[in-house]
C-alpha cells in the first residue's frame, strides 16, 4: 500500500501544543501495523502571516491539495486581530479552495464527561447527535460584502444546488443513525431558509424511511439544551451551524472534547477541532488535547478506513477519561502531557 501524505498545519496559540499531542498519538497508535503515512508540514494562519504577510500561501494550498487527508489544529488570536489580514482569512480560503462544503460536528456523551456538564446527566440521557454545517456558502461568502465608517454590508445567499448536496449529507449519514433529519432555519423572516425548506422537503422524498422535521434556529439553541436526546442529524447553514455546535458542546463537558471533519466532492478531507486557538490558556502546557486527537481518530476512520487503529485510539481516550486524567477545563488538574502519556499508555499492542 502506499505511503499515505497527510498535511499538518499546526496553528497559533495552543494550535502546536495540541498538534503535537495528537501527532504523538498517531505515531504509536500506527506503530507495527500496515499503516504507513508521512507528515508535511505547512505554513497557515498568523504564523503564515508573520512570515509570509498572507495566511494561505500558495505552497500551503498546494501542499494540501496533493495531501491525502488535512490536518489543521487551530489559527488566530489578539496578535493578528488588528492586522490588514487576518489568519481567518486563511481557513475560508482554504475550505472554499478544496470545496469543504460539508462540515460533520459530532455531540456524543460520554458518561464520566456527563459528570462536568453543568447541564443534568438525566437531560443528557441518550445523546448522540450530530450537525451538518454547510462550510462554503451563506452568509461567511456571499457578494457583496462592505465595509466603511458609515455603513456595512453582510450578504446571506445560497443557491438550490449548494442546499441539495448538504441536505443528501444528512440524509445519506442519518441512514446510518437514528433516521431523522432536522432541519434548522429561520424561515419565518429569512429567503434563503425558505428556499433550504423547499429542497429539503423534494429531497427528503428520496429519503422516505428517514423522518424530516424543521426546527426555527432560535428554538434549537434551546432544545439542543433542555431535550438534546431529541436530535439525530441537524443541517444547518454556514453561520447556524458555527453557533450552534459550539452551544452543543457544553453538553459533552468541554469545547476541548470536540472534533470535525470537512468533506468535498473530491479532494482530500480536512479534520480539526471546533475550537479556536484558546490564546486565554496558550503556552501554559494545559490545552485539552481530545479534540484533536479524536479528529486524526475521524481522520483515521473516514479518509484511511483504519478502522482498527481508529478504534484503538477511540478506547484509549475513553479509558483516559474514565480514570479521570483531565485538564483543567473538565475540572481536571491534567496537563496537555499527562493527559496523551495517558492516552498513549492505554493504547492496545
Ligand atoms: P476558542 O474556541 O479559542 O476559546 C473559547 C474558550 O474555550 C476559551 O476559554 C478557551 O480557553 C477554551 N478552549 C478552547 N479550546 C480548548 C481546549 N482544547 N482546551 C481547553 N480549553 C479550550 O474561541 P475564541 O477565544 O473566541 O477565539 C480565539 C481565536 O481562535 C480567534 O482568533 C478565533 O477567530 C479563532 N478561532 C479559530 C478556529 C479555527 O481555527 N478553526 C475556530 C474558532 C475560533
Ligand atoms: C470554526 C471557526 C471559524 C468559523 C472562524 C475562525 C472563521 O469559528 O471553525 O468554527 O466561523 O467557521
Ligand atoms: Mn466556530
Amino acid at each position: 500500500r502506499r505511503m499515505k501524505k497527510i498535511a499538518v498545519l499546526q496553528g497559533d496559540y495552543i494550535g502546536p501544543e495540541i498538534m503535537h499531542a495528537g501527532l504523538e498519538v498517531l505515531k504509536l497508535a500506527s506503530e507495527n501495523t500496515s499503516f504507513k503515512y508521512r507528515i508535511y508540514n505547512y505554513p497557515f494562519g498568523g504564523e503564515a502571516i508573520d512570515r509570509y504577510g498572507e495566511p494561505l500561501p500558495e505552497e500551503t494550498l498546494k501542499g494540501c491539495q496533493d495531501s491525502d487527508a488535512i490536518l489543521l489544529s487551530a489559527i488566530g488570536g489578539p496578535r493578528w486581530d488588528k492586522k490588514r489580514v487576518r489568519p481567518e482569512t486563511g481557513l475560508l480560503e482554504i475550505r472554499k479552495h478544496l470545496g469543504l462544503f460539508a462540515n460533520i460536528r459530532p455531540t456524543m456523551i460520554n458518561k464520566v464527561l456527563a459528570e462536568k456538564s453543568p447541564i443534568k446527566a438525566e437531560v443528557l440521557e441518550g445523546t448522540d447527535f450530530v450537525i451538518v454545517r454547510e462550510l462554503t456558502s451563506g452568509i461567511y461568502f456571499g457578494k457583496p460584502r462592505e465595509l466603511d465608517a458609515k455603513l456595512a454590508i453582510d450578504t446571506s445567499s445560497y443557491k438550490a444546488e449548494e442546499v441539495e448536496r448538504i441536505m443528501r449529507v444528512g440524509f445519506e449519514m442519518s441512514r446510518h443513525r437514528k433516521k431523522h433529519v432536522t432541519v434548522v432555519d429561520k424561515a419565518n423572516v429569512l429567503a434563503t431558509s425558505k428556499l433550504w425548506r423547499k429542497v429539503a422537503e423534494k429531497i427528503s422524498e428520496e429519503y422516505s424511511d428517514i423522518k424530516i422535521d424543521y426546527c426555527y434556529v432560535d428554538a434549537a439553541a434551546m432544545k439542543i439544551i433542555t431535550q438534546p436526546n431529541s436530535f439525530d442529524v441537524i443541517v444547518t447553514a454556514n453561520l447556524f451551524g458555527d453557533i450552534l455546535s459550539d452551544e452543543a458542546s457544553v453538553l459533552t463537558g468541554s469545547l476541548g472534547t470536540i472534533p470535525s471533519m470537512s468533506v468535498g466532492v473530491r479532494g482530500p478531507s480536512l479534520y480539526e477541532p471546533i475550537h479556536g486557538s484558546a490564546p486565554d490558556i496558550a503556552g501554559e502546557g494545559i490545552a485539552n488535547p481530545i479534540s484533536m486527537i479524536l479528529s486524526i481518530e475521524m481522520m483515521l476512520r473516514e479518509s484511511f478506513k483504519e478502522y482498527e487503529i481508529a478504534n484503538n485510539i477511540a478506547q484509549a481516550v475513553e479509558k483516559t477519561i474514565e480514570k479521570r486524567f483531565l485538564t483543567p477545563d473538565l475540572g481536571g488538574v491534567a496537563t496537555t502531557n499527562q493527559v496523551v502519556k495517558e492516552v498513549i499508555k492505554n493504547l492496545k499492542g
